[in-house]
């Protein structure tokens, strides 16, 4: 059997992120598989301009797309800005298209400091959809983001199940069957020209 590669990306620049240590807990979880390679891709190790579709491979896009590219599931992490996922996630994710995510298998995460996490995972849900990635159902919402961490470690063991299911999951579902093509996933050209 081939190797399953994992891999993660943070949303936050943040240098103290919390979302990128969830991150790492959900890579650690997948890690407890044989034959399983995980990659945190930190954002803040790409330079990644204010997404131009005139510039594609800007800055350092086309390493940045190998990175998710060599990846048969990928983990989005990201904290909630006013209601919905950071800036820098989307701008990560219009680098990206169908080559890097069509009928690749997908986990969400989000942080967040107070209470209503959720949205931000369907709009994120919803994102990967025109991307036609396949988004497991299992999601980890970690509201009040603070008290889940003590000092940098995990100590909310509620909050770790999730996560760790997550990184299950991401093994259990990497190499799934495509969907058949559907009129709706005909009609969806993203960024194609
Ligand atoms: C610009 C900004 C907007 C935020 N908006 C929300 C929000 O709408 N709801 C919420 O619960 N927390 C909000 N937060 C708090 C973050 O979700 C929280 O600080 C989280 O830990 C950030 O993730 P990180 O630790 O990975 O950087 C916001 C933080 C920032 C900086």
């Amino acid at each position: 059997m081939d190797e399953i590669r994992v891999a993660a990306i943070g949303g936050s620049l943040r240098e103290e992120s919390y979302t990128r240590l969830a991150c790492e807990e959900a890579l650690a979880a997948a890690n407890n598989f044989e034959r399983v390679e995980t990659d945190l891709i930190d954002l803040r190790a790409f330079d990644l301009p204010v997404y131009d579709a005139d510039e594609d491979d800007a800055g350092e896009a086309v390493a940045f797309r190998e990175r998710v590219d060599a990846a048969d599931a990928v983990i989005l992490g990201t904290p909630v800005y006013h209601g919905s996922f950071s800036s820098a996630m989307k701008n990560a994710l219009d680098y990206c298209g169908f080559d890097e995510f069509e009928n690749t298998t997908v986990g969400l995460l989000c942080v967040a400091g107070g209470s209503f996490p959720t949205t931000t995972l369907d709009q994120l849900r919803g994102v990967c959809r025109a991307l036609n990635a396949w988004v497991v159902p299992h999601q980890v919402a970690i509201p009040r983001v603070r008290n889940a961490f003590d000092d940098g470690v995990l100590v909310d063991d509620d909050v770790r199940e999730r996560i760790d299911t997550l990184g299950r999951r991401m093994v259990e579902y990497a190499n799934i069957e495509p969907d058949p093509r559907t009129i709706e996933a005909q009609q969806n050209v993203g960024a194609d020209d």
